[in-house]
């Protein structure tokens, strides 16, 4: 990717990732961009690098634009590895006068790269730094996605550089919201926050709130990946002020996986039911649906319905992996339920309203099990209860 131009001398210098497909557990199936930005002023800075097989890519795009040792301070938003890989490399071009990063900032470096001879500065949020005609406040943002996470915000350009936040993994070769489909961007955006910063949701709205109350004009959102966010930066932050408050919409999602169709078959009788009762139903059959897809339709959910036939006295690997990984997640205002077919012994119902209960997921009914393979009468049940969770999420909608 060239450098882009995003505001007069702010520049942006990352790279686009058209090959990641896996992002700890995150599937990246449209790749990701490492977006890091430039300002040429009295004093250049450099916010934020690339990760580490991207540093030459990023080196000479600041070349295009200027001598990387004509770069004055460093400010690192946030230390993970796919932003401050890099960093060795850039200190070394750079030498830079200082290195700007949050009080955690400077922890997780020193840790992360174990050198002490850095210049670095620890700033804290409402700090500011002069570059000449710009002035660049720091705000800290604990937890989106690190305890080191900050925003840079820069006053005289109305520019919110925003790290994770309000990203997407998306590799394009358009920089900016306005050049690509809206609906397609706000569906990246929305993976991205059910995947990443859902457990976060009390922080985030906090923040916005924190954010309104300083006054700041945004224009502009330059997150760390994906899209930047000019035409309509409010957009983004109205999103995700209604995705933290968690009030989710009159819809279910059915998890299953299935060893010979059994547990299928009372899938499909549950969404029946849920039909029924006027609700939206996606059905997610984990042979076919990625867990950070699962997880996206589970954002505006309010239903988690769980199916696994019993394997080994217990539930199918797949369907103890999605549980694991909603459970970090932390979904709040949810209700559930389990099913499934067994042979003999039958534990996976009980194992999965556990975890269900173990989330904190108001479990609505004990679960449906049905022996072997279901016949007309052995559906009923199934229809019942998707019925049942169709009525208690009416009830709790209309509340
Ligand atoms: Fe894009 Fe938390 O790193």
């Amino acid at each position: 990717m060239p450098p882009v131009q995003i505001k007069d001398n702010i520049y942006c210098v990352g790279a686009v990732d058209w090959d990641i497909r896996n992002f700890h557990g995150y599937s990246t199936e449209r790749g990701t961009t490492y977006n890091n930005f430039l300002i040429v002023d009295d004093k250049v800075a450099l916010f934020d690098t690339v990760k580490r097989p991207f540093q030459s890519e990023m080196l000479h795009n600041i070349r295009r634009i200027i001598d990387p040792a004509k770069i004055d301070y460093l400010i690192v938003n946030h230390l993970e590895l796919d932003h401050s890989g890099s960093l060795p490399e850039t200190v070394e071009a750079v030498k830079p006068e200082k290195i700007f990063c949050s009080t955690k900032g400077k922890e997780a470096m020193l840790e992360h790269f174990h050198r002490d001879d850095w210049p670095i500065e620890a700033v804290k949020s409402g700090d500011e730094l002069s570059l000449g005609k710009r002035t660049v406040q720091f705000i800290e943002t604990r937890m989106l996605h690190w305890p080191d996470s900050m925003f840079s915000y820069i006053k005289e350009d109305r520019l919110l550089i925003s790290s994770d936040a309000f990203g997407q993994h998306w590799a394009t070769t358009e920089r900016f919201d306005d050049e690509v489909d809206e609906h397609e961007l706000l569906r990246h955006a929305a993976k991205y926050f059910a995947n990443i910063l859902l457990p976060y949701s009390p922080l985030i709205l906090k923040l916005i709130d924190a954010v309104t109350e300083m006054g700041l004009e945004i224009d502009m959102i330059a997150c760390d990946h994906g899209l930047i966010w000019r035409k309509n930066p409010g957009k983004i932050i109205e999103a995700y002020a209604k995705w933290s408050k968690q009030e989710p919409a009159k819809k279910a999602v059915i998890i299953y996986d299935t060893m010979w169709s059994s547990t299928q078959t009372m899938a499909k009788a549950i969404c029946d039911g849920l039909q029924q009762e006027g609700v939206g139903v996606k059905m997610a059959n984990l042979e076919y649906t990625h867990r950070s897809d699962v997880l996206t339709e589970l954002l505006d959910a309010k239903a988690i319905i769980v199916g696994s036939p019993t394997l080994n006295n217990g539930m199918l690997p797949t369907v103890a992996d999605i549980l694991t990984y909603i459970k970090g997640l932390r979904p709040a205002n949810r209700i559930g339920a389990a099913f499934g077919s067994y042979g003999w012994s039958g534990e996976a119902v009980k194992n999965i309203t556990l975890a269900l209960e173990g989330m904190n997921i108001e479990v609505v009914d004990p679960g449906v099990k049905v022996k072997y393979v279901p016949d007309h009468e052995g559906l009923r049940p199934c229809v019942e209860l998707g019925k049942k969770i169709g009525a208690a999420i009416n009830e709790s909608i209309q509340a």
